[in-house]
C-alpha cells in the first residue's frame, strides 16, 4: 500500500463535534481525513483539514465513488443520530439512521476493500450500571433506542469481523466535552442538551436558566454525577485506535472516559469559577432513565492504546467550553447582523 492511501481516512460525520475534533487531530498526525456528512446536524464551518464531501452514509453509490477516488486506508465512524428522548419517541428514525446507515457503510467497506473501522459507541450501551466505575465487562442492557441502535452495531461489527475478516474499534465514549485547545472549533449542536455548553449559555446570558434535573440523587450532593472527557483526549484516542488497527492490532472495545466523576452542581460551580458570574439554575424533577452515576473504568484504553487522557480538570475542560461559546457567539451574531444588512 503506498504511503498517501495509507494516510487517508474517511471520516463519516467528520462536520460535527467530536468528528471535527477528530478531523484535526488526524491532520496533525499526518493523516488526511476524508469527510462525509449529511450536515443534518453538522456544520460546513467545522471541515477544515481536508476534503469535504457532503452526502448521507444511506448512499451507496455516493460512499463507492468516494472509496474509489481516495481510496481510504479506514473508516472513522461518528455519523448517528444521538438524542435519547427522541430515540424513545421515534425509534424508527434512529435505527433507520444509526443501525441502517451504518450497514449500508459496512456494506461499502466490504465492496470496496477497506476493512477497519473505528466506531463511536457509548456509555449508554451499558444501560443502568450495576457497579461503578463501569468496566468494559459490565452487562451491556440499554435502556432506551438510542443505545439500543449502538449496541446492535457492536453486535454487528463482532459478526462482520468473524465472518469477513472485518477489524475495529469500538470507543464507548462518556461524556464528552470541551472544546479546541486553539479554539478554532467546538460544540454547537441545535438543539443543545449536554449539561456544560447549556450551562455555559446560561452564565453568558445566552439562555435565561439551566435545569437541574433531580437533586435527590443517592449521591454526596444529590444531583446526578457524570465522567467529562474532553474532546481532544477523545480525538487522540481515535488516533491511537487507528494506528492500533493500521499496525495490525486486534478488535477492541473500549471505554473512553476518565475515570473521575462530577456532579451537576460541581459542573456549575466551576462554570461560576470560570465566568466569574452566577449561573440561573432552576430545580426541575429527575429525568426518566437518566441513572445517578456514570463513571468509566478507564484502565483497558490505558493498557491497549497508551492513551492517557490529559485534559481531566474540570476547571480547564470548562475553560475551553466558555472560551468556544464566548468567540462562537460572537462571530454568529456578526453573521446574523451581516445577514440582515
Ligand atoms: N457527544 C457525546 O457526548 C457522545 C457520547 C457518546 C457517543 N457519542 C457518539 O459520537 C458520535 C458523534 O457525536 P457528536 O456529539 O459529535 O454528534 P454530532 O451530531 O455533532 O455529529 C454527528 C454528525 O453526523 C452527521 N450525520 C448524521 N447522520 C448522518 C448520515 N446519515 N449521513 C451522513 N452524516 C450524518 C451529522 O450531520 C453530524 O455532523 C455519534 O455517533 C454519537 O452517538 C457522542
Amino acid at each position: 500500500m503506498n504511503d498517501a492511501k495509507q494516510r487517508r481516512i474517511l471520516v463519516t460525520g467528520g462536520a460535527g463535534y467530536i468528528g471535527s475534533h477528530a478531523c484535526k487531530t488526524l491532520s496533525r498526525a499526518g493523516f488526511t481525513p476524508v469527510t462525509v456528512d449529511n450536515l443534518v446536524y453538522g456544520h460546513q464551518w467545522a471541515v477544515k483539514w481536508g476534503p469535504f464531501i457532503k452526502g448521507d452514509i444511506h448512499d451507496s453509490r455516493l460512499l463507492d465513488r468516494v472509496f474509489r477516488s481516495y481510496s481510504p486506508a479506514a473508516v472513522i465512524h461518528f455519523a448517528a443520530f444521538a438524542y435519547v428522548g427522541e430515540s424513545v419517541s421515534d425509534p424508527g428514525k434512529y435505527y433507520q439512521n444509526n443501525v441502517a446507515g451504518t450497514i449500508s457503510l459496512l456494506d461499502a467497506m466490504r465492496r470496496n476493500g477497506c476493512p477497519k473501522i473505528v466506531f463511536s459507541s457509548t456509555c449508554a450501551t451499558y444501560g443502568n450500571p450495576r457497579k461503578v466505575p463501569i468496566s468494559e465487562d459490565h452487562p451491556q442492557q440499554p435502556i432506551n433506542p438510542y443505545g439500543r441502535s449502538k449496541f446492535m452495531i457492536e453486535q454487528i461489527l463482532k459478526d462482520f469481523h468473524a465472518a469477513y475478516g472485518l477489524r475495529y474499534a469500538a470507543l464507548r465514549y462518556f461524556n464528552a466535552a470541551g472544546g479546541d485547545l486553539d479554539g478554532e472549533i467546538g460544540e454547537d449542536h441545535e438543539p443543545e442538551t449536554h449539561l456544560i455548553p447549556l450551562v455555559v449559555q446560561a452564565a453568558l446570558g445566552l439562555r435565561p436558566f439551566v435545569d437541574v434535573f433531580g437533586s435527590d440523587y443517592p449521591t454526596p450532593d444529590g444531583t446526578a454525577v457524570r465522567d467529562y472527557i474532553h474532546v481532544t483526549d477523545l480525538a487522540e484516542a481515535h488516533v491511537l485506535s487507528l494506528q492500533h488497527l493500521l499496525a495490525g492490532g486486534e478488535s477492541v472495545c473500549l471505554n473512553l472516559g476518565t475515570g473521575k466523576g462530577h456532579s451537576v452542581r460541581e459542573v456549575i460551580r466551576a462554570v461560576e469559577e470560570e465566568a466569574g458570574t452566577k449561573v440561573p439554575v432552576r430545580e426541575a424533577p429527575r429525568r426518566a432513565g437518566d441513572p445517578p452515576m456514570l463513571v468509566a473504568e478507564a484502565a483497558r484504553a490505558a493498557e491497549q492504546l497508551h492513551w492517557k487522557p490529559r485534559f481531566t480538570d474540570i476547571r480547564y475542560i470548562v475553560r475551553t467550553a466558555l472560551q468556544w461559546q464566548r468567540s462562537h457567539a460572537m462571530l454568529m451574531e456578526e453573521a446574523t447582523l451581516e445577514r440582515q444588512a
